[in-house]
């Protein structure tokens, strides 16, 4: 492991004075063993998050109500495996092979998101995973657009782009099922109630016990703090389900006139930490069918690996 120690001085600084001029890190640049490594876990999870999210939602592909709305879930799922696909490229530039993120995914060594362990009992879920999970991934992403690595950076920009489109279909679809049936609003408004509060758990942990934020923020990697996030994520959702007129499931929400922000009821952190370790209610079928896919697939990887081989010779 290269320390900064026994690197020749004028890397480090050129590091550092790129890092201050909010400048991007390129793939050939020196850059501290720490820094690689947090971009590593950072890219990978945010990169599997992509690839398990496909999951939750491709469960309606086959159920979808319409043909148009068939048409819709389908691209926006192609579109979370693009995402996933430029992200792991990202992550490669560090050193790290793509085979050895999705084994380390598999066997628990790396994260993804805990919001996608829940499941989609009702079609509801579809529009409000656009409309939150989307809505809150925008949030966390668009101040990545400007983070210091740049294949990363680059990658995000295009990125949410697309996200913008999934949150709009989200808001779209349950928009369209409250102007419905007291069925359907009734299922939207269920949905929204099951997916409130982990879809706040998306920014992580609380500032006070989020422990790599501060270096994280030092290298521009990260730009705003999680609970930075949460609040303008909280926020940007009150006036939208007030249009969209659903109840959002925290009765202590209310407008705080002094901070100019919402003030929102207490986050069940214990759930947080049970999903993320491993126990909610989903865990063990997402990574089970993200295995089966991987061992289904591995004669494309060996053919593909073949015929390179020979075209190379
Ligand atoms: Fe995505
Ligand atoms: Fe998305």
């Amino acid at each position: 492991m290269t320390t900064v120690d026994d690197v020749a001085p004028e890397l480090v600084e050129s590091f550092e004075t790129t890092i201050g001029h909010h400048d991007r890190i390129e793939p050939r640049d020196w850059m501290p063993e720490g820094y690689r490594r947090t971009l590593v876990r950072q890219i990978a999870q945010h990169a599997h998050s992509e690839i398990i999210g496909m999951q939750p939602e491709g469960n309606w592909l086959t159920r979808a109500p319409s043909l148009r709305r068939k048409a819709i879930l389908l691209a926006k799922v192609q579109d979370e495996a693009g995402h996933g696909l430029y992200l792991y490229s990202a992550c490669e530039t560090l050193g790290v092979s793509r085979q050895q993120l999705t084994e380390m995914l598999i066997s628990g060594a790396q994260k993804y998101s805990s919001i996608f362990n829940y499941p989609t009992p009702s079609w509801a879920d579809v529009g409000t995973i656009g409309w939150l999970v989307d809505g809150a991934a925008i949030c966390n992403q668009v101040p990545l657009c400007r983070t210091s690595y740049g294949p990363y950076g680059r990658a995000m920009i295009r990125i949410c782009k697309e996200e913008s489109f999934h949150q709009r279909q989200g808001y779209e679809l349950l928009m369209t099922m409250m102007r419905g049936t007291d069925e359907q609003r009734e299922m939207v408004q269920e949905s929204v109630d099951r997916f409130w509060w982990p879809a706040l758990m998306m920014f992580g942990p609380p500032d006070d016990d989020s422990p790599n934020t501060a270096q994280s923020m030092e290298w521009g990697i990260k730009r705003h703090t999680n609970d930075e996030l949460r609040q303008r994520f909280v926020d940007m959702s009150v006036p939208q389900a007030e249009a969209l007129g659903v109840t959002l499931p925290d009765p202590e929400l209310r407008w705080n006139e002094e901070r100019g922000a919402h003030d929102f009821g207490a986050i069940d952190w214990d759930e947080f930490w049970t999903v993320v370790k491993g126990g909610g209610p989903c865990n063990a079928q997402r990574i089970a069918h993200r295995k089966r896919a991987w061992d289904d697939g591995a004669w494309v990887r060996e053919a593909a690996t073949a015929f390179a081989r020979r075209s190379a010779s």
